[in-house]
């Protein structure tokens, strides 16, 4: 396949570029560079600097002809969503819309969108499987809600099959150690966690241990990128094949606490960091779980390098 990876110089982007090429196929990536970096451009992958902001930038990338994009270009910051809301309505949506039309005018026939569990809001049931209610809580995962119904109007009227995959919570690093960016003022638990390991920051604060779970604190999904990566190249294929759209949330089914996340990486990295309990941060539900039993059906994905020694130890060989 060929493939044009927006947004392939981020961190999930660069783990599912590496792994498409790993495949064989043909890999060319355009982003911006806002976030994503040139050291996660691979010497066997075309790149090309632009922004989905920029039609024009956009329709001459598609020009080269590609059997499929995988869409990745996107602000991803809950809270910053909800104090800064027309940052997240250009980017994320009006470059989408730019994406589509430019896909449509080329005549890609297939694009991977990465979603987000953020699009359920607070669950009302768990596991969280894909008919779950979605009600997002924040304005980041409205703008990936909004992107879905976008694709499925785009599906209808203009044949452009997709596959949005609603990611749980992404984390770790490449086991071989070949991405080599580290994501910059990280706000997600496992960097943090990893930069309070690595005496970058003094300290991890855990936001409310007062949560009705076992310890207190709050359980998630964590996602392995390079399970997430499978699931993009599985996804793609499932496109190609069989020309029919799709949506699955990609996660394990196994909740890790934050206080278990950060018990593993004491024990794992050998250092006694400092942790201090803090107040719950607003917005974030106790316990998030997917079912991804409809990824294993469809696309006979499942996670295989998400444990949670995986996912510290392949992030702690980047911090130490
Ligand atoms: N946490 C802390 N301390 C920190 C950082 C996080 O205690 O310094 C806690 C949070 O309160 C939360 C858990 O760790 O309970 C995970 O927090 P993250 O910020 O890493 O992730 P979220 O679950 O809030 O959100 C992530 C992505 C979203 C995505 C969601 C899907 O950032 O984009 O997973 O489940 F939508």
């Amino acid at each position: 396949m060929k493939a044009l990876i927006i947004g392939g110089a981020g961190y999930i982007g660069s783990h599912v570029a590496r792994h498409f090429l790993d495949n064989g196929h043909k890999v060319t990536v355009f982003d911006n560079l806002s976030t994503g970096q040139m050291v996660n451009i691979f010497p066997d992958e075309d790149f090309i600097k632009g922004d989905i902001l920029n039609q024009g930038e956009l329709d001459k990338a598609m020009a080269g002809g590609y059997d499929l994009i995988i869409h990745l270009a996107a602000f991803k910051a809950a809270g910053e969503s909800m104090i800064k809301p027309e940052k997240y309505s250009v980017n994320n949506i009006t470059g989408t819309i730019n994406i589509l039309n430019s896909a449509v005018k080329a005549g890609i026939p297939n694009l991977v969108f990465s979603s987000s569990a953020a699009v359920y809001g607070e669950p009302a049931y768990l596991p969280i499987d894909e008919e779950h209610p979605k009600n997002p809580e924040n304005y980041y995962g409205y703008t990936k809600l909004a992107i879905e119904q976008f694709l499925g109007w785009y599906d209808k009227l203009k044949g452009l099959k997709f596959a949005a995959l609603r990611y749980f919570n992404a984390a770790g690093y490449d086991g071989k150690g070949r991405i080599k960016g580290l994501e910059r003022n990280p706000a997600n638990l496992l960097p943090i966690i990893m930069e309070a390991a690595a005496g970058i920051r003094d300290r991890l604060s855990i936001f409310g241990n007062d949560y009705p779970t076992p310890d207190g604190t709050c359980i998630r999904d964590y996602i392995h990128v390079s399970d997430l990566a499978t699931g993009h190249l599985k996804a793609a294929e499932y496109l190609v094949k069989n020309r029919q759209s799709l949506t699955v949330n990609l996660g394990t089914g196994n909740g890790i606490s934050v206080q278990e996340m950060a018990d593993k990486a004491k024990a794992i990295t050998g250092v006694d960091f400092k942790v201090e309990y803090a107040d719950r941060r607003p917005g974030d539900p106790a316990n998030l779980v997917a079912s991804s039993e409809k990824a294993f059906r469809l696309l006979g994905w499942k996670a295989v390098h998400s444990s949670v020694e995986n996912l510290i130890s392949t992030s702690w060989n980047m911090y130490k």
